[in-house]
């Protein structure tokens, strides 16, 4: 891990600070070329967009390395991409792969249909029965993977205690972070390996990019990049130049984002037609003293269950006019969407009601504008649920 040199904002303007000369452009320009003039008889790298060593690829990754606190960073063309890599660099056919189930639906289709398509097995266990993390452990396994705050339900995972495990069985632990981003908890300080991000969400922020992240030790980092090469996910370089402006007010945008959650959470759970608000930032959630102590923000992503099921959700969705009925997450602008159709789509209606999303389950991510608006606009919403 390394140390902070400066606080977050900082790093993620300026990051390595380094001189500048007179007339050099303040905003990084775009390299816009898929390649670059090589040294005649020379064995100098090659740059090559491909290859991930495009300017714009490897200024985005050098921030996002020093906001994690990481070794390195790589951003590659989607979350799913930095997934997939991530796991690939860590894992080979005839190794075991060790899961929460509280996952992003698309990742756990990831893990069923395409990873035992390539020999590595994968078991699921309910974060809630701490000790499966132990008995679900085998000869062969080499990972754990976690998401926290998780999707939808914004469950806190305890990554303290799965490092010490991962760390005493001599495995990787690989925390997916979008929900939290490096503003709001840095796995890394807590012992995870490999941070993993969808930057299509918080570290972009305009809902503009798909992209993105790995980051931890050089090793991982040069894995990952090897594997991408051959694997073909490389960023483009103006989806990359986006990001890094993103990154630049990622600390801000999360400090609103934190706020208008805790304030729009608080609001929700005494309206009459909300049944129940899922934000680790309330009193009553779950995972509320977890989160309180390990997180330093509680996010802009909230779970709300209106009462009357699935068709007063609709009723509700039908009546807001600001707040865009769209999947995804972490931009300035607020959206909404249902886990049922979405996240959650490959699960049967009994599994998703065992996992605590039953219909009428409505996950919000709350953006930027007014928190007073939004308010309103919820109001509106549930006045027609
Ligand atoms: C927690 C989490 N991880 C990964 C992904 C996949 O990211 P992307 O859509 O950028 O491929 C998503 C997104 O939808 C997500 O919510």
């Amino acid at each position: 891990m390394r140390r902070r040199s400066a606080g977050l904002s900082t790093l993620a303007i300026h990051g390595d600070g380094a001189a500048r000369a007179a007339h050099d452009p303040v905003a990084a320009p775009i390299y816009q070329s898929s390649t670059f003039v090589s040294s005649i008889a020379s064995h100098e790298e090659v740059l090559y967009t491909r290859y991930g060593n495009n300017p714009n690829q490897l200024r985005a990754a050098e921030r996002l390395a020093r906001l994690e606190g990481a070794e390195g960073a790589i951003f590659v063309a989607s979350g799913m991409g930095a997934t997939a890599l991530a796991h690939l660099a860590v894992l080979s056919p005839g190794d075991h792969l060790l899961s929460s189930e509280w996952i992003y639906g698309g990742t756990r289709r990831l893990f069923l249909e395409e990873f035992t398509r390539f020999g590595i097995e994968v078991s699921f266990v309910n974060p809630d029965r701490r000790r499966e993390w132990r008995s679900k452990l085998r000869k062969n396994t080499r990972a754990i993977f976690v998401e926290t705050p998780t999707n939808p339900l914004m469950r806190v995972l305890d990554i303290k205690w799965l490092a010490v495990l991962a760390e005493s069985e001599g495995i990787a632990l690989l925390v997916d972070s979008t929900f939290a981003t490096p503003i709001n908890f840095r796995p890394l300080e807590h012992g995870a390996d490999v941070v993993i991000h969808s930057a299509t969400k918080y570290l972009n922020g305009h809902s503009d990019v798909i992209a993105g992240a790995v980051a931890g030790a050089e090793t991982v980092v040069e894995e990952v990049r090897n594997r991408m090469k051959l694997w073909g996910q490389a960023l483009d370089p103006h989806a990359a130049w986006l990001v890094e402006r993103g990154l630049k007010t990622l600390a801000v945008r999360m400090m609103r984002h934190n706020q208008t959650g805790l304030e729009v959470a608080t609001w929700l759970e005494q309206h009459p037609k909300v049944q129940r608000v899922h934000y680790p930032g309330l009193a009553s959630h779950a995972d509320h003293a977890l989160g309180a102590k390990v997180l330093e923000g509680f996010s802009g992503m909230v779970g709300l269950e209106v009462a009357g099921g699935a068709r007063a959700a609709e009723r509700c969705l039908r009546a807001l006019r600001l707040i865009i009925h769209a999947p995804s997450l972490g931009g300035v602008e607020s959206l909404i969407s249902e886990p049922r159709f979405t996240s959650h789509a490959g699960l049967s209606a009994e599994e998703r009601a065992a996992a605590g999303i039953p219909d009428g389950f409505l996950r919000l991510s709350l953006g930027l504008e007014d928190p007073q608006d939004l308010i309103e606009d919820l109001a509106r919403g549930l006045a027609a649920a």
